[in-house]
């Protein structure tokens, strides 16, 4: 059975960018593969972040994982700070890769811009990242068009390590979307929707309330003229809105653009914001079931548990290859 991993950081209440370019996936994919998603709490520490926060955020993912539609007895689901091997095996591909081709992720250049200072964390975060991966011995990695560049450098030091070291990791692969790969900002369209934006009006969290996630979409911002059409060139705004609209109602594009054709935007934002508020429903009502009830404890410390024990033969393996353990 092939094997996937993916994670995703607690560095603020999930948006719907999130779900529509990463989490949607997962959910596919618990049916077919081996599937470890982990909540990467390690990742978060590259910027600054409140303890009391990171900790309910921590939970609060936990909590949409499953809200989500992933089944924990199906999936191993975990947080990674949890499974020590993570950042072991970090420290070990740090010494494989290049200060170079750190410095040139887009990533690292985005969030360190205009910083007085920033955290080694962030430099190095993709060798965490490789880590991560490589440590399940993933085929797959299904993530957002911003995280390709990331999982590419895996690939490159996964192969970079086979070659001096002997065969040791499975090559893995990115996984992403042909629509809503990149959900961009409602406010801007030119920047991509993050859960840790300071601007609210900016993205859909999972948990707005329906009122209020109504409002985001009927004042996001739109492009000139009035015609629904998708062409990201000329018109980024509607396109993106488009691209939602087009995963939540399960039509294509096209189909989207023939049912508002000679209607404007009006009509067309209105029906994307009743979508919206129909596909997060059953996500908060589940997601609050399990914030009170205390089961997610259980689930985490079960998948923590799998994570560890799935995770050693790889670290060990590497320990041995580069000479820290008696090789076997
Ligand atoms: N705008 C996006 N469109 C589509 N997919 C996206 N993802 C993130 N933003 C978009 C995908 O969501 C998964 C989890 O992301 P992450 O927690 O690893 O962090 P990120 O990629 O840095 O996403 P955010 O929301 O922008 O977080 P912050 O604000 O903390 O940096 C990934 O698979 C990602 O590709």
């Amino acid at each position: 059975m092939k094997k996937v991993f993916s994670g995703v950081q607690p560095s603020g209440t999930l948006t719907i960018a999130n779900y529509l370019g990463a989490m949607r996936q997962f959910v596919a994919l618990q049916h077919e593969a081996e599937c470890y998603f982990c909540v990467v709490d390690l990742h978060a520490l590259t910027v600054p972040q409140d303890p009391a926060a990171l900790r309910r955020q921590t939970l609060d993912v936990a909590a949409l994982y499953v809200a989500v539609g992933l089944d924990p007895k199906k999936v191993t689901l975990f947080v990674q700070s949890h499974v020590p091997a993570h950042s072991e095996l970090a420290w070990l591909l740090q010494c494989q890769s290049y200060f170079g081709e750190l410095r040139r992720m887009t990533q690292f250049k985005e969030k360190s811009q205009g910083q007085e200072s920033v955290s080694t964390g962030l430099f190095t975060y993709p060798t965490l990242m490789a880590a991560d991966i490589l440590l399940y011995q993933t085929d797959e990695v299904p993530v957002g068009e911003d995280q390709k560049q990331h999982v590419e450098l895996t690939r490159d030091i996964a192969q970079r390590f086979n070659h001096r070291y002997s065969e040791t990791f499975r090559v893995p692969e990115p996984v992403i979307p042909e629509v809503g790969a990149r959900i961009m900002s409602l406010d801007d369209p030119t920047k991509k929707m993050s859960k840790s934006s300071t601007v609210a009006g900016s993205y859909i969290s999972l948990l707005d309330e329906p009122n209020t996630a109504r409002k985001k979409i009927m004042r996001a911002v739109t492009d000139s003229g009035s015609e629904v059409r998708h062409d990201p060139e000329t018109k980024p705004a509607v396109s993106n809105l488009m691209e939602m609209y087009s995963i939540l109602s399960n039509l294509s594009l096209e189909a989207v653009r023939a049912r508002y054709e000679g209607q404007g935007y009006g009509p067309f934002k209105k029906d994307l914001a009743e979508l919206v508020v129909t596909a997060l429903e059953p996500i908060q009502k589940r997601y609050s079931e399990l914030r009170t009830s205390g089961e997610l404890e259980a689930i985490l410390a079960d998948g923590a548990a799998r994570a560890r024990t799935a995770a050693a033969p790889t670290l060990r393996i590497v320990q041995e290859r580069l000479g820290l353990q008696p090789a076997r």
